[in-house]
């Protein structure tokens, strides 16, 4: 069996965590909405996960909407001391599956009631404050209001630790001037490197940086500098792909998604694949 203490541990919060996480998303329907065809093989992921000793997952009650919390809670609950769940608000589904703003204060408030209820917690142990200035990625403007709203929830002892989700490294030192951040989640990956400088920068700082998409997301990467090195080491792809994120910042925390066990098995596996000198430097350069 995988022992994923090989690819450490890192602060989270007041926690610390194994390196290597799982994301919940790809656990709702197709395009992130509705339930999953079979429920029940979902509810399957998640226990696996925990057996392999992932001790953090990633969620949010917009993904289905409500619906990886309630498999969450139907799986998982009474949680383990050990778990960690984050969630994020700021976002909100319509009738249709699209992805609206959902960042005033009430807003806020209410996202942090729902998340409780629907993951069965008392208190959030960390909420990220996701940005949909642009929802396809981090764009410029004053996060204050909604961070100090979340200052207030925590304050109120309903948030433990807030984070942040795709901002700009401007709207980072803006939150860090309201709260402490506990972590930053944007998308990183093999191919899509814009926070280099922002990942080092939070290592400077012991920050958590957790890549979304950390596999390229709905489409996977596909490369064959990738392939190739993967065959090289005996490896698949992905687990290329997540032995490159481990490797490249101690800070970064990793969540990739599956809705299969196989895959949750392979992904896992990518703790005890440490890739030479040589492999680095060709992914370096893809
Ligand atoms: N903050 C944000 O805005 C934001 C945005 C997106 C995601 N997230 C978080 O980040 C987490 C990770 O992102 P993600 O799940 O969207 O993308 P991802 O981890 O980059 O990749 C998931 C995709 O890769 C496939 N996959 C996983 N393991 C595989 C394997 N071993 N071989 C082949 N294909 C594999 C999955 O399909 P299968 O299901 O078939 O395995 C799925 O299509 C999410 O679960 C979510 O918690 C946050």
């Amino acid at each position: 069996m995988t022992n994923i203490d090989q690819a450490g541990s890192y602060r989270l919060g007041d926690r610390t965590v194994r390196r290597l996480g799982y994301g919940a998303m790809q656990l709702a329907g197709p395009g992130v909405f509705g339930p999953p065809k079979d429920p029940e093989a979902a509810r399957a992921v998640l226990r696996e996960a925990l057996a392999l000793g992932v001790d953090h997952i990633d969620t949010s009650d917009f993904y289905g909407p409500h619906v990886t919390n309630r498999l969450i809670r139907e799986a998982l609950h009474p949680y383990p001391d050990a778990l960690t769940i984050v969630t994020k608000i700021g976002a909100r589904r319509d009738a249709a599956g699209a992805w609206l703003t959902a960042h005033s204060a009430e807003e806020l408030q209410q996202a942090v009631h729902d998340n409780l209820r629907n993951l069965g917690l008392d208190v959030l142990e960390v909420v990220n404050y996701r940005c949909m200035i642009d929802v396809h990625g981090p764009a410029e403007g004053s996060i204050e209001a909604p961070l100090a709203a979340l200052a207030e929830l925590k304050e109120r002892g309903l948030v433990k630790h807030i984070g942040l989700s795709n901002v700009t490294t401007a709207q980072v030192e803006e939150a860090r001037r309201i709260v402490p951040v506990a972590c930053v989640q944007n998308m990183y990956n093999l191919a899509h490197r814009d926070d280099d400088a922002l990942i080092d920068a939070l290592a400077r700082d012991g920050i958590p940086y957790v890549p979304f998409f950390p596999l390229g997301g709905f489409t996977p990467l596909q490369s064959s500098a990738l392939s190739a090195v993967a065959e090289r080491l005996g490896a698949t792809p992905m687990q290329v792909a997540i032995a490159w994120l481990l490797q490249r910042a101690p800070n970064i925390l990793l969540i990739p998604g599956t809705s299969s066990v196989a895959h949750l098995r392979e992904n896992l596996a990518a703790a005890e694949l440490v890739l030479p000198a040589d492999a680095l430097e060709t992914l370096n350069r893809m």
